[in-house]
């Protein structure tokens, strides 16, 4: 193994720009809508009322009953443009590598920015939604290509810490836009605009640094069989001490092997069978991050702490609480992550998230005093904690991990896909669910975890430096 290979100061600038260019977009996306999310219902309330001014009495209060709920559906626009920019990401990676993908990927988060950033100012809303549903697509393929791209620059003995940082990037700018959007910041009636135009801010930084950052020395050699370029691109990250010819011979050994497979399609992960079982592990793995239910704090964490018996004035404060925990809690990871292995870290994760979904029903199902209101921050804030020891980070890097170079980009497509079907699905259901169930709405987390817990234990092998 490569293993005089470092961190040099090349590899953190090539990692800044694909941590703050293309993670930051979705954690800070992911996160933004939920404190300003009674504000926006306003904005479209007024915006759409001004408009249909002729209507009766009766219409107006239907249309207003019907937008009342319109700026919830704005995670679910962001999560279809998502998984299209999912589907992209791998079809753009095989055919364009990772670099150019990422750098015109900018242009999307820019045009978004201009569309949120405007819409009050034009009176429209549905400048905002096209621009979420925008802002969806651009995540969809920084997702898909900024955690391949962070593996395949990183030496082998730090691959995991590297994935992580991708998750490290999302929940960092996820607390950032948690932190701007309260009340005293940008989350006002007036610099809402401003607080979702931001975004384009990680754009024009990356824009700005991935002039300097090579491409993915794997693609280049394994992919495009430039072996020239690929040294220079690993000696660029690597630094000019460096001695490439093992990892070269590495890359070159992937490169022979895979030289007469064909590109595996995406049909072809599901029929063949040496295909087929790493293609479930994957979907499974995003499955068991999405259907936690972790999205249900992050996309309605205000909501859930209302419901615990908190009181409005300090949602806010404790939605950063959450945040803060989340950004803890990944450096934790980061730490663990090529010690502890992938797998156990999952299991441990999955398992004390079932047991603090477990707690908080009760709790939430408890006779309601001010003493147990704070309590109930507790379950929600370890389900958090949990999360980020392994479900965070681990699903997003592991397909690449899993998956050789000729199969990589469908793999990572299917597996991008699944994830934002499934954020899709718990921003859809779960606010009728609760709705419906209230407090016990977790125990469905429950069981759906304590059933990945058993998958993970059985079938998913252990990637750590492989
Ligand atoms: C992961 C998930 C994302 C979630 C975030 C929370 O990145 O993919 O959906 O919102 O973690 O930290």
């Amino acid at each position: 193994m490569s293993d005089n290979a470092g961190v040099t100061k090349s590899l953190l600038l090539a990692t800044s720009m694909a941590v703050v260019g293309s993670t930051f977009q979705f954690g800070y996306n992911t996160g933004v809508i939920n404190a300003p999310q009674k504000t926006i219902e306003q904005f479209f309330n007024l915006t759409y009322i001004t408009r249909v001014e002729t209507i009766s009495r009766q219409q107006k209060n239907l249309m207003s009953h019907a937008f009342q709920h319109a700026s919830s559906p704005t995670p679910l626009v962001t999560a279809v443009g998502g998984m299209i920019g999912s589907l992209c990401a791998g079809f753009a990676a095989d055919r364009y590598g990772l670099k150019k993908p990422m750098l015109y990927n900018n242009f999307t988060a820019i045009l978004a920015a201009l569309l949120m950033g405007f819409s009050k100012l034009a009176g429209s809303f549905e400048m905002l939604i096209i621009g979420r549903f925008i802002i969806g697509i651009n995540s969809g393929i920084n997702m898909g290509i900024a955690p391949m791209y962070l593996t395949e620059i990183a030496p082998v003995k730090y691959r995991g810490v590297f994935g992580t940082l991708g998750q490290l990037g999302v929940v960092t700018s996820m607390l950032l836009s948690q932190v701007l959007g309260l009340r005293w910041l940008l989350g006002t009636s007036t610099l809402w605009p401003l607080l979702l135009a931001l975004t384009g801010v990680f754009a024009v930084y990356q824009l700005a640094v991935i002039p300097f950052c090579p491409e993915s020395p794997r693609f280049l050699l394994v992919k495009m069989n430039k072996e020239d370029e690929a040294r220079e691109a690993l000696q660029w990250l690597r630094g000019s001490h460096y001695n490439s010819k093992e990892e070269m011979n590495q890359m070159s050994s992937e490169h022979e092997a895979g030289k007469d497979e064909q590109k595996t399609t995406i049909k072809e992960l599901f029929t063949v069978s040496h295909l087929r079982q790493p293609l479930i592990i994957a979907i499974v793995m995003q499955l068991s991050q999405q259907l936690s239910g972790i999205n249900a704090v992050f996309y309605y964490s205000t909501q859930l702490f209302l419901a615990a018996g908190i009181p409005q004035e300090y949602t806010g404060l404790t939605t950063v609480g959450v945040g803060i925990v989340n950004v803890i809690m990944t450096i934790v990871s980061l730490s663990l992550i090529e010690h502890a292995g992938r797998r156990i870290l999952h299991l441990i994760g999955l398992g004390g998230m079932c047991v603090c979904s477990i707690l908080l029903v009760v709790l939430l199902n408890l006779q309601r005093t001010v003493v147990i209101s704070w309590l109930t921050l507790v379950p929600i804030l370890l389900f958090v904690a949990f999360f980020q020891t392994g479900p965070g980070s681990i699903p997003w890097f592991i397909t690449a991990e899993l998956f050789n170079q000729s199969a990589r980009p469908a793999a990572v497509s299917i597996a991008g896909l699944v994830n934002w079907l499934g954020n899709f699905t718990i921003g859809l259901a779960y606010p009728s669910i609760n709705a419906e169930i209230g407090g016990y709405t977790f125990i469905i987390f429950a069981v759906l975890l304590a059933i990945f817990w058993i998958f993970t234990y059985f079938r998913v092998p252990e990637t750590k430096g492989k």
